[in-house]
């Protein structure tokens, strides 16, 4: 089938690629010609593990192109997705302009049947918004003539995952309208979904919804481990304990019950807000949410006044190594990273950063202070020299299992602040380090 899909960010081109990889003829296109330039010559704009080499592989085979005109790229494609940018504005509320505008570029340049498709995470009623906008192009031109359909249909990748997560998905939503779409879709998707009962139809609002639910349902996961690990210093349990207990119960699983310094990322954050905004907006207030966003906020500040009363609140000419720049492991994306509000915290206070990430290390530099307070280290063991501390943010492979010998070694003071509970207090306590964790004094 051939396929036309507006926008080639991180949803975009794992999306379009994804589809290439199964036979499908795709064209991304998107309105910044320099990327789609590095995008021809086989250069990807972010890190994801396995995309590069799926997408020179497409490009090679003819069946994955790159274009800034929509017309050209929607000329033999009866399915038109729009995944582009949903970013919140200062209000919380998702700005639908990009995907706006997107769906009447489809309406001033279609000739044929479409299947418009959009991907985009939205607030109930936009691909309904978006219709009119197709219909209102199609009006100025006087081609009312020309028919065509929407649907929504969220995509639930994880960065670092995404590949997986769309080549195996553990369900497929579609949001149609009526039984033509449906079975399109149905058919585009088959390739993806080895048990059939792994697609889900159901109503575009139903749809819209389902990915702001699930979203959010996984941020308050986290959201309420996170306050249960704060009560669990208070009592003396465990929280690593007790996420286990929980997370045995097959009606509650063990996902996303981690402990940490609170979600980021480009998708929780931003995707929670959106829906109290719209809760708000409908008079049925998302009071529950409001405390997962305040929580999360608060998660930071608790970890960062854990390291402060180790020192009794100056830490002024401190050296701290902090490895893990980027939000999560396996990607570099850095947004809502817990790094960008605890560096900053511990610059304010007159101590210096050593920095280590694997790969988000240039994102980073980019978003902190220019200054000459943070060192950028080749490595995980350089970020630690002469350092009266490390704190761990990012859970890389790599520091699961560091040489604690070498450690000691090359710090001043043999303390760490774990944020994401990556070694056990006993073991720590045995080789000579002062610990800090989470919910587990
Ligand atoms: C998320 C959703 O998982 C995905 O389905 C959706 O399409 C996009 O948003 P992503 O933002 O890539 O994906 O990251 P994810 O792996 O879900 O982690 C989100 C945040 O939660 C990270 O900051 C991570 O560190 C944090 N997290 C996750 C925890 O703190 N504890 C956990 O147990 C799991």
């Amino acid at each position: 089938m051939h396929i036309c899909m507006i926008g080639t960010g991180y949803v975009g081109l794992v999306t379009g690629t994804c589809l290439a990889e199964v036979g499908h003829s795709v064209w991304c296109v998107d309105v910044d010609g320099s990327k789609i330039e590095r995008l021809k010559n086989g250069e990807i704009p972010i890190y994801e593990p396995g995309l590069e080499d799926m997408v020179s592989r497409n490009v090679k085979q003819g069946r994955l192109r790159f274009t800034t005109d929509l017309k050209e790229a929607l000329d033999d494609s009866p399915f038109v997705f729009i995944a582009v940018g949903t970013p919140p504005g200062e209000d919380g509320s998702a700005d639908l302009r990009y995907v706006l505008d997107a769906a009447r570029q489809i309406g001033s340049a279609m000739e044929d049947y479409k299947v418009v498709v959009v991907k985009s995470t939205v607030p109930v009623g936009t691909t309904e918004k978006a219709r009119l906008c197709v219909s209102e192009e199609l009006g100025i031109r006087g081609r009312d003539d020309l028919d065509f359909d929407v649907a929504f249909c969220p995509e639930f990748l994880k960065e670092g995952s995404a590949i997986d997560d769309f080549m195996s998905p553990d369900r497929v939503v579609i949001g149609t309208d009526n039984q033509k779409t449906a079975d399109l879709l149905g058919e585009l998707f088959s390739a993806f979904s080895f048990r059939e009962d792994r697609i889900i139809f159901m109503s575009i609002p139903s749809a819209e919804l389902t990915k702001y639910a699930s979203n959010s349902m996984l941020a308050t996961r986290i959201s309420f481990m996170n306050q249960l690990a704060r009560f669990c210093e208070k009592i003396g349990a465990d929280i690593d304990q007790v996420r286990h207990g929980m997370g045995s119960d097959g009606r509650i699983g063990s996902a996303f019950l981690y402990p940490g310094v609170g979600y980021g990322g480009s998708c929780f954050p931003k995707d929670v807000k959106a829906l109290i905004h719209s809760g708000r907006s409908h008079g049925v207030p998302m009071t529950l949410l409001e405390s997962v966003e305040e929580i999360n906020k608060s998660q930071r500040k608790w970890f960062f006044d854990k390291i402060l009363s180790h020192y009794g609140a100056d830490i002024s000419g401190k050296i701290f190594a902090v490895w893990g720049l980027s939000f999560k492991p396996n990607t570099d994306d850095i947004r809502e990273a817990p790094a960008l509000d605890i560096i900053p915290w511990l610059l304010e206070k007159g101590a210096t950063v050593r920095a280590y990430d694997p790969v988000g290390q240039e994102n980073a530099k980019a978003a902190l202070p220019n200054t000459e307070n943070i060192v950028y280290c080749d490595d995980n063991y350089q970020a630690l020299e002469n350092a009266d501390a490390l704190i761990l943010l990012t859970e890389w492979l790599p520091f699961r299992r560091p040489e604690f010998d070498r450690m000691k070694d090359l710090m001043r003071e043999h303390v760490i602040f774990d944020g994401r509970n990556q070694y056990r207090p006993d073991r720590m306590a045995d080789l000579g380090f002062v610990y800090y964790g989470i919910g587990r004094e």
